[in-house]
């Protein structure tokens, strides 16, 4: 049976940075959902984030960094086009994937040449690393499968006993991952949806980009078809009421994008943004799914969103989570 930890909660850095120096695991705050963090050039800290989160070895983990500097110090045979995109969107929710140096630990990267990196824009997060000698390698800090959380509470619920400390930085302001570049023969292909859009890249590189998540990286770790899902059985339909015509006499939660469900009770439903802003959506959608899904409803439907900007993003993760 697994060591029962005390897990602590608060908002001091120092006692973060002094479980991390133990190869200890900490949630830390970041602008897009809370990680898991733990010393990325520690195996025996890589090993433990992997045990408290339940995750396949075969899944490689997001490495931290605290400047742009730092990118070297990891990386190699760094195409000059994520270098324009690290100055464009560091600190920031872009992930890049680059030809990794030998001291990142296999453990991290899966056993893969490559090494996933970013600076996350989140103050307290920021000031740890800079107190820090090594990087923080940190998957979102959800159980394997489960919704990812964007608050303290959140992280405590789904890992308490797990982990060493939670730093608490808030609620964290994007509420959606990352989005993830990968490269082929130097060029940029988008391989997961995120807080920062897909038009937003391609304004910066001033031509459009492949979502070529197929050819050469599914055969990767980690592209899993099921992922973030409730515990409560998820349907996802264009039309919320239409689709709870086939689950007639069932206990059913909703979760739409702005418009409110005729004739449900409000502690049935919630909507995502009802002002319509995506980005606001994005924000709301974990959150909106950890409390759904603690309500007992037999059955939770989601609505689509636009499938376009932030909308893509959380689609990807409704997809997922909905999918058998
Ligand atoms: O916003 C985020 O990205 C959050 C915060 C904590 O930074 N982290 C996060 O990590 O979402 P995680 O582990 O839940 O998702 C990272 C994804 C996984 O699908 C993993 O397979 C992929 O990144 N990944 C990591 N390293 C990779 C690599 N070397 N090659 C391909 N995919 C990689
Ligand atoms: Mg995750």
């Amino acid at each position: 049976m697994a060591i029962q930890k005390k897990t602590g909660v608060g908002k001091s850095i120092a006692t973060a940075a002094s479980f991390l120096m133990q190869d200890e695991v900490v949630a830390i705050p970041t602008e897009t959902v809370y990680g898991l963090a733990g010393n990325a050039l520690s195996v025996k800290a890589v090993n433990a984030i992997y045990t408290a989160k339940k995750r396949p070895h075969s899944n490689p983990l997001i490495v931290h960094i605290s400047g742009i500097e730092e990118l070297t110090k990891y990386a190699k045979n760094i195409p000059p086009v994520a270098l324009v995109l690290a100055k464009a969107f560091w600190p920031g929710s872009l992930t890049l994937i680059l030809k990794k140096k030998k001291n990142v630990p296999d453990a991290v990267t899966a056993g893969t040449d490559t090494v996933a990196l970013r600076i996350p824009n989140h103050p307290i997060t920021q000031k740890l690393l800079q107190q820090l000698s090594f990087p923080l390698a940190a998957p979102s800090a959800n159980p394997f499968n489960y919704v990812s959380p964007v608050t303290a509470n959140h992280v405590m619920a789904q890992l308490n006993g797990k982990i060493s400390y939670i730093l608490d930085g808030g609620r964290c302001k994007a509420g959606v991952e990352s989005t993830i570049i990968g490269f082929i023969k130097g060029k940029p292909v988008l391989l997961r949806h995120g807080a920062i859009t897909k038009e937003s890249i391609e304004a910066v590189l001033g031509y459009s980009i492949e979502e070529e998540v197929k050819e050469v990286f599914l055969k990767r770790p980690g592209m899993f078809k099921k992922h973030y899902s409730p515990h409560t059985k998820l349907i996802v339909a264009h039309d919320v009421m239409l689709a709870s015509e086939h689950y007639s006499g069932k206990n059913i939660g909703y979760i739409t994008f702005a418009e409110k469900v005729k004739g449900v009770v409000p502690s049935q439903q919630v909507q995502l943004s009802k002002s319509k802003k995506l980005e606001q959506a994005a924000h709301n959608i974990y959150d909106a799914l950890i409390n759904m899904d603690s309500k007992g409803f037999d059955i939770i439907i989601a609505e689509w969103l636009p499938d376009e900007g932030l909308g893509k993003a959380i689609n990807e993760r409704l997809r997922k989570a909905s999918a058998k």
